[in-house]
Order: structure tokens, then C-alpha cells, then sequence
């Protein structure tokens, strides 16, 4: 893999750094995965897999954004706040009507009680949400227990903070960990665990024994419940099940999403984070040094579509259902067997059996192969996962379909044609 060789870390300090240790920021981009073994920083795998598109022309399936814009009602209410004058900050806990509607979208979809006054926070996109709240907690010397492959943000903030992450492996193909490896991450150091579901890069849902056996060693060892449910909207076979609602987990959890999937508007950057008070506390005195606040008008517009929307989210996945199919039946007709997604707009497939035709080695170099020849390009899922557990996931790569239908299926069409 290249990188852009920006800085050099480990060199002689030349502007106030301290030599001896590396600087906190050196320690976030180590954890995000973005040192090189020189300690070079170089760019994420999504940065240089979307160069790589861009070079060779190639529909980029890599990063998960959608190509397609969001609701015309969300628009036109952001349209509607910008004209009435929403310019000036926001409160710092986020605007009454989207903490409002939160409350009401937790409680009329999960039967989850949160108070918007004290238990619901908005932030600038879920990352804030989950970096808050990740300082909020963590001392140096804290672990931090975390599900492989996983979004790149946990590891680096963790580290930051002093911390470490303990990882436990997502065993392929099921993407199911070992319950007796969950149990060994658990100590009495454990602070907090991050569950994202659904699971990106996997595409799988967390089963109710694995979110059972979290609860049970969380308040076994007084830990954290850090959930990610940036796609709680992209669950293909029944409704999402937040692990909050597992008894004796509401009082230990805090749940974290976002308008950027569910509303297909990433770069609005409106997220939020609720749970017990005490934990929604720390976030807030985090989060009040971080952005401050979310963008004023961009929180009035989600507030607007998040609860009210009759048949959205059934339309929603009805649509991502379909280019879940195209995806998936274009990756059949190549030859690959890649496992249904349960949620999220990601697919993964062991990509080896591709490998004698192509002539290369892994799945990193099966992208790069297909970037040249096909015109697709996938990221490999060896991006989301440390060192320790690298080997296991080198044959699988993972492709994005939160892309228009048509281009997922001239894509699916180049592939098929090439084997
Ligand atoms: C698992 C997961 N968590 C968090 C995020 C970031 O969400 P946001 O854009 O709301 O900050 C992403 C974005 O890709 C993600 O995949």
C-alpha cells in the first residue's frame, strides 16, 4: 500500500515535540491505522482507493457515500430554516426540535426513553458523537474493548486518549466472534466496549446472544456500551434491535447515529448521541470544545424529517434492497459467493478464488487488479483490522452499494464480462 509521506514521526523532534514519546496526535493516527511501519503518515486506504477510481475511471465502490441526494423535503426544510434566519449558533446540546425528534424516534421505533432535556445530545456527525464520548470516559491505562474489522475512528481516538483497544475477531465468513474470545477481552482495565450495528465493513447484524453476552460482562466489569447505529435504517430482514433494549443495558449504554446514512446526506454532519444522563453529561462537556455546536439550519431540516416521514424508511429499504441485489447477483455472476448483507450498504466477498485468472495475491491486490482491467474498485476489508489479526481477512474485499442502480449495474456488468 502507498501513502503520501507527509511527515515523519519518529524523526528528531524539530518544532517543540517531545523525542521520547510519541505526541498525541502521532498516537490517534498509529491507532487509526495511519502510520506506516517507518512511521511515515500517509493517507487512509479510502483516500487512495478513491484516487485510484478516479485514475483509471473506475466506478468507485470503495467509499460509502451515496451518489444519489437526499430527501426533497430535508432539502427544502433546510432551504425554509436558511431563510428563517437559523445563522447563529446553536445551543450546544442541539436544538430542541432535534433533540425532540431523537427522543421521538427512539422511543416509537425501540420503545427507548430518553428525556431530550439530559439525555440526548446532537453533534457534528456521529464521529463527534463517538469521539465525545470515547474522551468522556477514557484515562490513560484504560482498555477498550472492540469487534475486528471495525471503522478506523475507534482505534485512533481510543489511542489518543491514552487507552488501548482490545480487539476480538468478527471470524469470517459469518462474521461471528468466538464467545469465549469475548469473554478474554473482558478485564477489570475493560472501560467501555464499541458495538457497531449493523456492522460496517461486514454487512452482518449483531445476533441477540452475542449482544446478550456484552450486556452481561459490561455490568460484569462496569464498562461502557458504546453503540454505533449509523445504519439502524439498513436492516434487510426485520426491524433493528438496538442493544439498549436488552434489560439492564439502558442505564450503561450510550447510542450514537446519524442523518448521514439513513437521510443520504453525509457531508451535513448532524449527528447524536442519548443515553443515562450522568454518561450524556460527559459527552456534552467533551462535545462543548469540539464543534461546540452542529450546523443551526442543518439541525432544524433533520428535526423535520426524522420522525414525521410516513413510508420513508419502508422506501428506503425497499431501494437499498434492490441495489443490494444488483450487487449481489453481479458478484454471483463473477464467480463469488459472498454472504447476503443483513444491514448497511456494504457487501463483502472472499475474493480468492479470483486470484489464479488476475494473478495476484490478496484482496488488495485483486482492487488494484480490478481497478485496471474492470472499472470497479472495492476496498480491502485487511483496512479495517490491526496487525494481529490482518491474515484473516486478506481474502475479502468489501464493496459499497449506497450507489445509483444503474451504475451498479453497468459495474456489475464490466465484472461479470471480465471472468
Ligand atoms: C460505522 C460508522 N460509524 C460512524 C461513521 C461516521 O458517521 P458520520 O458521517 O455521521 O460522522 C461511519 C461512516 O462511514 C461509519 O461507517
Amino acid at each position: 500500500m502507498t501513502g503520501t509521506a507527509q511527515n515523519r514521526p519518529n524523526a528528531a523532534a524539530s518544532s517543540g515535540e517531545d523525542s521520547r514519546r510519541p505526541a498525541p496526535w502521532q498516537r490517534m493516527a498509529a491507532g487509526g491505522g495511519l502510520l506506516d511501519p517507518s512511521g511515515q503518515l500517509r493517507s487512509t486506504v479510502f483516500e487512495e482507493m478513491t484516487a485510484l477510481a478516479r485514475r483509471t475511471g473506475s466506478v468507485n465502490l470503495g467509499q460509502g457515500f451515496p451518489d444519489f441526494n437526499p430527501p426533497a423535503e430535508m432539502v427544502a426544510a433546510a432551504v425554509d430554516a436558511l431563510h428563517a434566519g437559523h445563522h447563529q449558533y446553536a445551543p450546544i446540546v442541539g436544538v430542541p426540535a432535534l433533540r425532540e425528534a431523537v427522543a421521538t424516534h427512539q422511543r416509537e421505533h425501540y420503545g427507548l426513553d430518553v428525556d431530550p432535556d439530559g439525555q440526548v445530545i446532537v453533534c457534528a456527525g456521529a464521529t463527534e458523537g463517538m469521539t465525545a464520548a470515547l474522551l468522556s470516559l477514557l484515562q490513560p491505562g484504560d482498555e477498550v474493548v472492540v469487534f475486528e474489522p471495525h471503522y478506523d475512528l475507534y482505534g485512533a481516538v481510543v489511542e489518543f486518549a491514552g487507552a488501548t483497544t482490545v480487539p476480538v475477531p468478527l471470524l469470517p465468513p459469518a462474521f461471528v466472534p468466538d464467545p469465549d474470545d469475548v469473554r478474554a477481552a473482558f478485564s477489570p482495565r475493560t472501560r467501555a466496549v464499541i458495538l457497531n450495528d449493523p456492522h460496517n465493513p461486514t454487512g452482518t447484524v449483531a445476533s441477540r446472544e452475542f449482544k446478550q453476552q456484552l450486556v452481561e460482562l459490561a455490568t460484569e466489569f462496569n464498562a461502557v456500551i458504546l453503540t454505533d447505529e449509523v445504519y439502524e435504517h439498513l436492516r434487510y430482514d426485520g426491524p433493528h434491535e438496538p442493544i439498549a433494549q436488552l434489560p439492564g443495558a439502558a442505564g450503561r449504554t450510550l447510542s450514537v447515529s446519524s442523518a448521514g446514512k439513513t437521510f443520504s446526506a453525509t457531508g451535513w454532519r448532524v449527528g447524536w448521541v442519548s443515553g443515562p444522563r450522568d454518561l450524556v453529561r460527559g459527552v456534552t462537556a467533551v462535545k462543548t470544545y469540539l464543534s461546540h455546536s452542529a450546523a443551526a439550519p442543518l439541525q432544524h431540516a433533520v428535526a423535520s424529517v426524522l420522525t414525521s416521514p410516513t413510508g420513508f424508511y419502508e422506501r428506503l429499504l425497499e431501494d437499498y434492497r434492490e441495489r443490494r441485489d444488483v450487487l449481489v447477483s453481479g458478484l454471483h455472476g463473477a464467480g463469488l459467493n459472498p454472504p447476503m448483507p443483513e444491514g448497511t450498504f456494504f457487501a463483502v466477498a472472499d475474493v480468492s478464488d479470483l486470484y489464479p485468472l488476475a494473478g495476484v495475491q490478496d484482496a488488495e491486490g485483486l482492487a488494484h487488479h480490478w481497478a485496471e482491467t474492470v472499472g470497479v474498485v472495492g476496498i480491502p476489508v485487511s483496512a479495517f483490522v490491526g496487525p494481529g489479526n490482518r491474515g484473516l481477512y486478506s481474502d475479502w474485499l468489501r464493496l459499497a452499494f449506497c450507489k445509483r442502480t444503474d451504475v451498479l449495474r453497468g459495474a456489475m456488468a464490466g465484472l461479470v464480462a471480465s471472468v
